[in-house]
């Protein structure tokens, strides 16, 4: 696995993707379902039993192609999307950068999928097993933008164990507006009644930016907690640029992500768990690389972790890994599972 990773890093980071997608596409039937994994690493949240709380983020499967060999590599859970109504090409390339001198990389793909059909047929095609979220988008064109969430909600919905709603991609001109107290109103509103209208019982998930500012932290948690939504997800990347980044990839334009990105969005998280208790449960997104940044994602109020860009940069062998220093954390700290270290640091 370690020389293919190696091999992998030598091509330009968006061919590198489409790669390593078509591989698993290939060898995702092969592999071994995992093992049920330690118990202690289990968590029941959302009406679902996730067999440990470390999770695939949206946008390394967009389209839905691999979540079952995602599932197979050991995540606990795999996010697909984000996926808008209609296909779009996303953004000219080159947009997609690695910052490897700080464990980063900074994407402005612009919402790149082949639109709903193709990912609902794929996700109706799959044998149903594990936890796969879908993440929804708006088209960058759309004259009506909540109406597309619409759209996709009840494409998706049933296909789906949750869907993540998600106002905070930087790469889509004017759709982080959807973050303030109005648009939140309306999209909520529209989404809650649809789900009530079909009769579905889909969780609902928020995906929020890490550039929020407290009032916005305030307007978001108001709002959420005033509609029947289950979770938040903080955080998406982030726009601004830590003044450490030393990266010649440092001043592209778009998201970034990675280790520099994990104090926000802990930050982010740990603010939400403040003003939302357990009655929403949260999800912690952004720069966790090892065990300890998942348990530092955990104490802060998370229920669930997810990643991504060190899953780029390291390779698949850091899944396992990290749940086992997650595991040795848990198992020192004297908790007796994950559920018992969720918060842990808002009550000490
Ligand atoms: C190349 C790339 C594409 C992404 N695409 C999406 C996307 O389509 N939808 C979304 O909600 N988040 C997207 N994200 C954000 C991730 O889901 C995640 O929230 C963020 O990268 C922080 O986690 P990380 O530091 O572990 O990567 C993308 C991130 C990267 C690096």
């Amino acid at each position: 696995m370690d020389w293919a990773v190696k091999l992998l890093r030598r091509l330009p980071a968006e061919t590198a993707h489409r790669a390593t997608i078509n591989i698993l596409r290939l060898a995702g039937p092969i592999l071994n379902a995992p093992s049920s994994g330690d118990t202690r690493l289990a968590i029941d949240v959302l009406g679902r039993s996730f067999p440990n709380p470390i999770g695939l983020a949206a946008g390394f499967d967009k389209d839905a192609e691999v979540p079952d060999a995602m599932l197979k590599l050991g995540f606990g859970f795999v996010e697909c999307g984000t996926v808008t109504p209609l296909p779009q090409e996303g953004n000219i390339g080159p947009r997609l950068f690695r910052l490897p001198e700080d464990r980063a990389v900074i994407n402005r793909m612009g919402f790149n999928n082949h639109g709903m059909e193709a990912a609902a047929g794929r996700l109706a095609a799959r044998r149903r097993f594990g936890i796969v979220g879908i993440n929804i988008g708006a088209n960058k064109h759309s004259a009506d933008r909540i109406d597309d969430y619409r759209r996709a909600f009840v494409r998706l919905a049933s296909l789906a164990d949750y869907i993540a709603v998600n106002v905070s991609s930087p790469n889509t001109p004017g759709l982080r507006a959807l973050q303030n107290r109005d648009g939140l109103e309306r999209l909520l509103g529209v989404l809650t009644d649809e789900r009530s209208r079909l009769g579905l019982k889909t969780p609902l998930l928020l995906k929020i930016a890490p550039d929020l500012e407290a009032v916005g932290i305030d307007d978001v948690t108001s709002v959420a907690l005033t509609f029947p939504l289950q979770g938040l997800i903080a955080t998406n990347t982030t726009t601004e640029r830590p003044g450490t980044l030393r990266d010649r990839n440092a001043r592209e334009t778009g998201g970034l992500s990675g280790a520099p990105l994990f104090r926000r969005s802990t930050d982010v998280l740990r603010a939400l768990r403040e003003r939302v208790g357990d009655k929403l449960v949260l999800v912690g997104a952004g720069g966790v690389g090892s065990g300890a940044d998942a348990y530092a994602k955990i104490r802060a109020g998370a229920s669930l972790v997810q990643l991504y860009t060190a899953l780029a940069l390291e390779g698949p062998g850091l899944i396992a890994r990290i749940k086992r220093e997650l595991l040795a954390l848990l198992l020192a700290d004297g908790f007796a599972d994950i559920g018992a270290a969720v918060g842990a640091d808002l009550r000490s």
